[in-house]
Order: structure tokens, then sequence, then C-alpha cells
């Protein structure tokens, strides 16, 4: 895998990655619990947030499932994510690897974190973390890249970043190994130039179902579009 610490501003310094997503949590988070609602498990009180960066969405969604834990691979998130929220229960680990030990009614894949596993195997192996962590007819959702951007098109914002206006610059290729590069400039005006280069996979649907049925996991029955663009499984009660 990539040195991911490296590839972005936002996981570089992962408090700026705080401050320009902690405003989205709450509606991510309803989405998520919108989709419980729907499939289950009913009444459900655990969740397990894969990825789960600074903690943001977890923070919402510890207010309706009791227990609730996040696992992300960058150090620097977690820290981030134990300083603003030390309420939480956060920790290292890696999707392909990490083994808690314990199983949840819930477990999310949010925020494009699946799309850093380029390779089968990685996919595969984050896969059987999931399977490993969830109850028989638990829930799995996970929200990732599934279709590809424009590629060869530059795209230009403004951003707000740590209090200061930068202006981004963001475009798209494909690798070889059809890997999506994003390569992003943050402009400051005062000389600061980043640079980022991230690459990811974009599994379109029917490879996500692929993945998840080899896990063990179905797609519940959901009526299109999901709030929120999140895909749900269902894990079989004999898996
Ligand atoms: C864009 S952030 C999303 C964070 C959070 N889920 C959200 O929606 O705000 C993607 C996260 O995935 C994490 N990540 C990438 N590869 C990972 C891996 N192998 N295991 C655990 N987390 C990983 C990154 O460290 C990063 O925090």
């Amino acid at each position: 895998m990539e040195d991911l610490e490296v590839a972005s501003l936002l996981y570089r310094e992962p408090g700026f990655y705080a401050e320009m997503t902690d405003a989205a949590a709450p509606k991510i988070a309803a989405s998520i619990a919108a989709v419980v609602r729907l499939y289950g498990p009913i009444d459900a009180v655990s969740v397990l947030d894969v990825g789960c960066g600074t903690g943001a969405i977890l923070e919402q969604l510890a207010k309706t499932y009791s227990h609730a834990v996040g696992v992300d691979l960058l150090p620097g998130m977690v820290e981030v994510a134990s300083e603003k929220r030390a309420h939480l229960d956060v920790r290292c680990g890696d999707m392909r690897t990490a083994r808690l030990g314990e199983v949840f009614e819930v477990v999310v894949c949010v925020g494009n974190a699946l799309s850093y596993m380029i390779r089968d195997q990685d996919v595969t192996a984050a896969f059987a973390t999931f399977a490993k962590h969830c109850v028989p007819a638990g829930l799995l959702l996970i929200q990732t890249l599934t279709d590809f951007p424009k590629i060869g098109v530059t795209k230009e914002s403004v951003a707000l970043v740590a209090g200061r206006t930068a202006k981004a610059t963001v475009n798209y290729r494909v690798d070889p190994d059809g890997a999506l590069v994003t390569n992003r400039t943050w402009d400051f005006g005062d000389g600061q130039v980043e640079q980022d280069r991230i690459r990811r996979r974009v599994l379109p649907m029917t490879e996500l179902s692929n993945f998840a049925a080899a896990a063990g996991f179905r797609p519940a029955d959901w009526p299109e579009p999901m709030p929120g663009g999140v895909a749900a499984f269902v894990k079989h009660t004999g898996a």
C-alpha cells in the first residue's frame, strides 16, 4: 500500500482533516442510523467504525449505539481523535489485519476508507476483518468510490484550511493497474504550496457485492438511492 501518511495534506495534518470534515459528521451518522433502522438489527447497541479517521462520525454514532469502537491505520488520525474526543474508544489498526476479539451488530467503513485497498487481496482481507467483527445477521455499511470521476479534467475550488484560504487544484488519472490517482495542489497564496498524490481503487457496486458475498454478506434489499450513498450488506446467519 502507498505511504498514506504523506499522500495527502489532510493526513499529514490530521487536525486539518478534522476541521474540514467535522461539520458533515452528524448528517452522515444520521444516514447510517437510517439504514440500520431499515435493515436492522433492531435495537442495535454496538458499532465498529473501520477507518474512522479523527472520529467525528464515531462520536455521533456513539450517541445512538452505546458500545462504539473506532479503528484507523494512521497514528496521527487516532491521536487527534483521542485528543478531541477523549471519551471515545479509538484504536490504531489496519483494516486488513485488525482483530479486536469482539463482534458488533453494525460495522461501518465510510468516507472512502475502503478505497485505499488497491489489490484484490487487500480488499479480501478487509472484508474478512468486517466479517470477523460482525454478528450473524449484523449489518455492514460501506461508502466507497464506486464510480470514476472525469479523467483529465482539472477542477479548481477554494477551501478553508486551518483558518486560511487555499486554492485547491485537482485532477485525476488512472494507473496501468487501474488505480485512480488523485493529484491535488493546495496553494495558500503566501508561498506555501502543498502537493497530494493519492492512489485509490474504484470498486463498482457489482465488484463490491462480489467481495462482500465472498466474505459471507448479501446485499440488503435496498430501495435506490440509499441515504448518503451507503451500500448495505447483511451477514449470513450461518457465516
Ligand atoms: C477519508 S478518511 C475517512 C475517515 C472517516 N471514515 C470519515 O468518513 O470521515 C479515510 C481513512 O481511512 C483510513 N485508512 C486507510 N487505510 C486504512 C487501513 N488499511 N486500515 C484502517 N484505516 C485505513 C485513513 O487513515 C483515513 O483516516
